[in-house]
């Protein structure tokens, strides 16, 4: 037996491939293109095992993935891979719709005709699991009800709306052509290996480095937080368990606002690094222009997935945000290997 994940050196992905090997005797064959995003050094503990086969490829190259679905044979493909940066989708959208859009539908394309393909064990038993996020349903005002299945789409980044027309295609999949599809929406998610470019990892980093801790705004706005090993649990049960055709929504009932978040970050920071001047953390915060389009608030009811299929998150903010800052400050080999080259070019373009 063996599954396919398609972007599983980036953050989520390459935590989920960690995780599967060391759970499970079954092959894995991780399609990454090793965009800035994808970073092989996750993947160093498994680099030489026997049940991880690594390939760089795009999910758009048609011929590529025919191949690689002919040779592998999988029972599932599990597809991370995507574009997944706020504000770099607003500074240039292209690849996002190249890879979210095109890339998936290439990627239903080939996964069709392989289906098609197998005979009636197999196919009945074939899953196609698409990796979505609580963006595509827009924001919320405060007091509003969290996001259930059935919000209505209303992306508002050039990231979201990719990923709702990637879901639309998904979910057009199943009922046009039958395909055995399952989507999963999460929240916002933190923890090892997290790129720096996005909130927690930036601000550790970042304060670690005596640099500013950029707030974008007025700093409330809110998130709902899962700890990523929390999200490949998910994934896992879903991939087990789902009903075709159902999408589930993934989240820690852990809404914070981003200001709470940095400075749950700060205080850790001042118990476990404490700065030489004796002064905290927070005196880095550096509040910065706002986002455009900036959504105020993400709140997730991952209550289908906990009735359904009996998954909750383990970790509560408090112990995954010391789990995160402690994985930080015990890498920095990993971290220095992700600051160099193109990430400095993108922090030069989004912060001067
Ligand atoms: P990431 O940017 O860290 O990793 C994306 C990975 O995909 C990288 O390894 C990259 O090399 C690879 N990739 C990009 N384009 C590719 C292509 N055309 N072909 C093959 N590989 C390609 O992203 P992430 O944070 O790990 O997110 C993974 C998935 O989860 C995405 O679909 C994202 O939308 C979704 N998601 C993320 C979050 C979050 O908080 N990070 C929350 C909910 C959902
Ligand atoms: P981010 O980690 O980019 O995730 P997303 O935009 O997908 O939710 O940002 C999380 C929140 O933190 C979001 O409201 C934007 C905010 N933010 C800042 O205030 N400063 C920053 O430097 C970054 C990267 C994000």
């Amino acid at each position: 037996m063996t599954i396919l994940v398609t972007g599983g050196a980036g953050f989520i992905g390459g935590n989920f491939v960690l995780d599967w090997l060391a759970r499970h005797d079954e092959k894995l064959v991780n399609l990454d293109a090793l965009t800035y995003a994808g970073n092989l050094e996750t993947l160093q503990t498994v680099a030489r095992h026997p049940q991880h086969v690594f390939v760089r490829g795009d999910i758009g190259d048609r011929d590529g993935v025919a191949a690689l679905l002919r040779q592998h044979r999988p029972r599932a493909v599990v597809n991370f891979a995507a574009e997944s940066h706020v504000d770099r989708s607003i500074h240039g959208p292209a690849d996002f719709i190249q890879t979210n859009i095109v890339g998936t539908f290439n990627l239903l394309e080939c996964v069709r005709e392989y289906w098609s393909g197998l005979d009636g064990e197999e196919r009945a038993a074939f899953r196609f699991l698409h990796v979505s996020t609580d963006e595509v349903y827009g924001t919320l005002q405060a007091g509003d009800a969290p996001f259930a299945e059935t919000h209505r789409y209303e992306p508002n980044s050039p990231y979201s709306a990719s990923k709702a027309a990637s879901d639309h295609l998904v979910r057009a999949w199943h009922h046009t052509y039958g395909l055995p599809v399952l989507t999963t929406n999460c929240s916002n998610n933190y923890g090892p290996y997290h790129f720096p470019e996005k909130l927690i990892p930036l601000v550790i980093l970042n304060a670690l480095a005596g640099k500013p801790l950029p707030i974008y705004g007025d700093g409330r706005q809110v998130r709902d937080w899962l700890y990523v090993k929390d999200h490949c649990g998910a994934i896992r049960r879903v991939l087990e368990a789902g009903v075709p055709g159902e999408t589930y929504n993934v989240g820690g009932w852990n809404e914070k606002t981003n200001l709470e978040v940095v400075h749950a970050i700060c205080a850790i920071l001042d118990r476990t690094r404490p700065r030489a001047d004796g002064l905290g953390y927070r005196e880095q915060i550096q509040f910065v222009a706002d986002r455009p389009g900036h959504d105020r608030r993400y709140a997730i009811d991952a209550g289908k997935l906990e009735r359904e299929l009996g998954w909750r998150p383990e970790e509560t903010f408090d112990s995954g945000i010391a789990k995160t800052v402690e994985w930080y400050l015990a890498n920095p080999e990993w971290i220095e290997h992700v600051s160099s080259g193109s990430y400095r070019d993108w922090l030069n373009k989004q912060y001067g």
